[in-house]
């Protein structure tokens, strides 16, 4: 599994099984190994069980014109990688990369860092002029989510970079079908654009009948492009069936010296509110979790990643039947055979 969550296995096995280990040393020797084994396996299911249970990712960053060029920058990807990682889906946007060669470098980097593996979606280069064309790019991982539909919105006067949108299934999440929109606004026409998701909400909730949908990415929501007056005029806000998860006080910038919420996720609906873990959503300051230099975090992007996480459908028997068989039986095996 991905290295934090193997850090935070090691962290609970100290914590959890330190009284099973002065246990042992009370019980017979004979056993030991049969003990060993015992205690071996708990530690897989305590690791399965908090993979499972340590719910589904889903991250949307804004890496400006991240091309073959910047991404022969291998620290930079490196970093990427270590971010990307933390997500089943992560939403790229900015993405600079007709030929492919970025994503592609990007891709092996992740799927020789992390053990689960990830696939990439992009969408065409979408834009106004040729020097400014962008690409929406999906990574997500194969074992946790399946791509079920795509669908390329078009509208040549609402948006200056179509939203590129993608239904997803994942038997991991409690809500199970949910489709993402991203946007990555043009900031001077903010305020019409994401009034206009309401648009592109109203026709694949129809399209697919699914009224599971997230709004993620770069809205330029805030500071100067979005004032509070302005949200009388954004459907998104005024309609109750919205939430705004990353807030208004959220910032979503590496420069110290601003404070804006620029980057936003929205879901519609009850059923997608109750199936996000509470307070999950938030803007990740990797450079202080992976205390990195800022001139290091400035290298990917002057936005944050912003990200939120779904409950897990508690699959713990679902997850790995054959791991826990294994450990119960290991775990019968060996107080049958105690003394
Ligand atoms: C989810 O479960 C269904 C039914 O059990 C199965 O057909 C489908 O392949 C599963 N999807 C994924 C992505 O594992
Ligand atoms: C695209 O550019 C043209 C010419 O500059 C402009 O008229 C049009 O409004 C722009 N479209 C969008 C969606 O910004
Ligand atoms: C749409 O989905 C609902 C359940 O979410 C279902 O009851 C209904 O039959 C579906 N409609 C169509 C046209 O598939």
């Amino acid at each position: 599994m991905q290295r934090y969550q193997s850090l935070e296995f090691q962290q609970q096995r100290h914590t959890v099984n330190s009284p099973e280990q002065s246990s042992a040393m009370r019980w017979s020797s004979p056993h030991c190994p049969l003990l060993l084994f015992f205690l071996f396996f708990s530690f897989l299911t305590l690791f399965v069980g908090r993979a499972a249970v340590s719910g589904f990712r889903i991250c949307a960053y804004n890496v400006p014109q991240f091309s073959p060029k910047k991404a022969t920058n291998l620290r930079m990807v490196h970093t990427l990688t270590r971010v990307v990682s933390r997500c089943d889906i992560c939403v790229l946007q900015n993405v600079q990369d007709p030929s492919g060669k970025a994503i592609k470098t990007l891709l092996s980097n992740l799927n020789r860092y992390d053990e689960s593996f990830y696939q990439s979606l992009s969408s065409r280069s979408l834009g106004n002029s040729t020097d400014d064309m962008q690409q929406y790019v999906y990574l997500y991982r194969i074992h946790s989510v399946a791509v079920t539909g795509h669908y390329q919105y078009e509208s040549k006067q609402f948006f200056v970079r179509d939203p590129f949108v993608v239904k997803f299934q994942s038997n991991r999440t409690i809500i199970g079908d949910f489709i993402l929109v991203p946007l990555h606004s043009d900031p001077s026409q903010a305020v019409a654009e994401i009034d206009k998701l309401y648009n592109v909400f109203e026709e694949v909730s129809t399209k697919w009948n699914n009224t599971n949908v997230m709004f993620l990415g770069d809205f330029h929501a805030a500071c100067g492009y979005v004032s509070r007056n302005d949200r009388k005029k954004i459907r998104l806000y005024t309609d109750a069936g919205f939430s705004w998860l990353i807030r208004d006080r959220v910032d979503t910038t590496v420069n110290s010296k601003i404070s804006c919420a620029y980057d936003r996720i929205v879901v519609y609906g009850q059923p997608f509110l109750k199936a996000i873990k509470p307070f999950s959503a938030q803007a990740f300051n990797f450079g202080q979790d992976f205390k990195l230099p800022k001139a290091m975090v400035l290298e990917v992007s002057d936005h944050l990643p912003v990200e939120v996480t779904l409950k897990s459908s508690g699959t713990l028997f679902q997850a790995q039947p054959l791991l826990i068989l294994l450990s119960l039986s290991a775990a019968v095996h060996f107080f049958l055979s105690a003394p």
